[in-house]
């Protein structure tokens, strides 16, 4: 990009809410990403592909410097740093912006050796293909890598992105401009680009659906589906008048990153304009939202799922929540309910529920609860 584009000037000139929510779940994300990957020993990759200046006019840090300064802060990090180097490459097509960015980062101050910082001021794609290719000529994977993808547009290619996740244990986070989609999916000249995004043709029908709200289910239902990634979940963003904005789409094949993900969602929605989703509901939208209390839902997939077994909460509870789109220390409260109400039987130790002794619980099939818990109950755990 050579000349200074009108909408590159307006992105740096503000820092919205809706802004402010997907840096939260990045940094968010990332603070739980980190220790967990370190584990696998080696070297870990951050992947920004559209880096930007690091700064907004407003001051607010753009994501290089946020993920520099979250990794610099981070209470785990000599644990982190013993176990796993971690390479950030920065990729910022436009010259001025990575001139910036390269400014911002050195205010971050010193880092540990074992932090590399690489600033790439060319294409994400071409670079990353080449790197692919190289490693796929020697027989190796990448090593455990999280790519934030996060144009101002929608080209991007399907292509790619499934390249990159299918290169070892890759994550990603796509942020799709879903209005600009839905403005192009009636127009002719737009749909090679659509088809390098969605990597199918597929796309062409949604050109037969009148209504928005059905045709933004099947947006996110085409475009999840084709994401190479076991687990997908999105937020959707929205603006004032409430209209979708974009969509922040997360793909991990490990059910730890998706548990993180949960984790930093959830965290980061109590903004208002900001719904999650994930892959299996688009149509009943399983809203994340920690000012809603989802005592009865948790209460009926338990049912549904294990209702007239008994079970341990460890091992046949967890991952029944785990795959779903709740947290643990959501059950938590909605089981010692159960159990205080006689619904749920504690078979070693009726009327008791202590998360620690890994309880062997006796669910019905027909689960409800008397009364709600509490949203105190619910939130209050970490
Ligand atoms: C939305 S901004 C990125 C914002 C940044 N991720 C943040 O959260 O602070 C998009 C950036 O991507 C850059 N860009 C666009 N196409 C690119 C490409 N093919 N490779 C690398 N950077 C690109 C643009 O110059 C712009 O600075």
């Amino acid at each position: 990009m050579g000349r200074r584009s009108s909408t590159d000037e307006a992105y740096w000139k503000d820092y919205d809410g809706l802004q402010a929510v997907k840096h939260r779940i990045l940094a968010k994300y990332l603070s739980g990403w980190f220790p967990i990957l370190s584990t696998f020993k080696g070297q870990l990759l951050y992947l920004d592909c559209h880096a930007g200046r690091g700064r907004h006019v407003t001051g607010d840090p753009g994501s290089p410097i946020l993920v520099l300064e979250q990794l610099r802060d981070h209470r785990l990090l000599p644990q982190i740093l013993d176990r796993v180097a971690i390479a950030c490459h920065f990729f910022e097509l436009d010259q001025s912006n990575a001139a910036r960015l390269r400014e911002e980062i050195a205010k971050v101050g010193a880092l540990h050796p074992r932090i590399g910082v690489h600033v790439h001021s060319t294409d994400y794609e071409a670079a990353l293909s080449q790197a692919l290719d190289e490693l796929d000529e020697i027989g190796t994977e990448l090593p455990p890598s999280f790519a934030f993808i996060d144009p101002y547009g929608f080209k991007l290619s399907m292509n790619f992105m499934n390249r990159l996740l299918s290169a070892g244990r890759t994550e990603t986070l796509i942020n799709v401009m879903y209005r600009y989609v839905d403005m192009a999916v009636p127009r002719a000249p737009m749909a090679t680009i659509l088809d390098k995004l969605f990597g199918t043709r597929g796309w062409r029908r949604l050109r037969q659906i009148d209504d928005k709200q059905a045709r933004f289910t099947a947006f996110v239902r085409l475009f999840s589906a084709q994401l190479a990634a076991e687990h997908v979940s999105w937020i959707v963003m929205r603006g004032d008048s409430g209209e979708v904005k974009y969509v922040l789409f997360h793909g991990t094949n490990s059910l730890a990153g998706r548990r993180v993900m949960k984790q930093a969602i959830w965290a980061a929605l109590p903004d208002g304009n900001a719904t999650a989703y994930e892959r299996d509901r688009p149509e009943q939208g399983v809203l994340l939202s920690a000012t809603q209390n989802h005592d009865r839902d948790i209460a009926t997939l338990l049912g549904k799922r294990l209702g007239g077994k008994t079970v341990r909460l460890f091992e046949d509870v967890y991952p029944v929540v785990d795959a779903s789109p709740y947290r643990r220390v959501h059950v938590h409260p909605v089981l010692r309910l159960g159990v205080q109400q006689g619904s749920v039987r504690n078979v070693d130790h009726p009327g008791k529920f202590v998360i620690s002794k890994n309880p062997r619980l006796q669910i019905p099939v027909e689960f409800s609860l008397a009364k709600e818990p509490k949203q105190s109950d619910l939130f209050g755990e970490s």
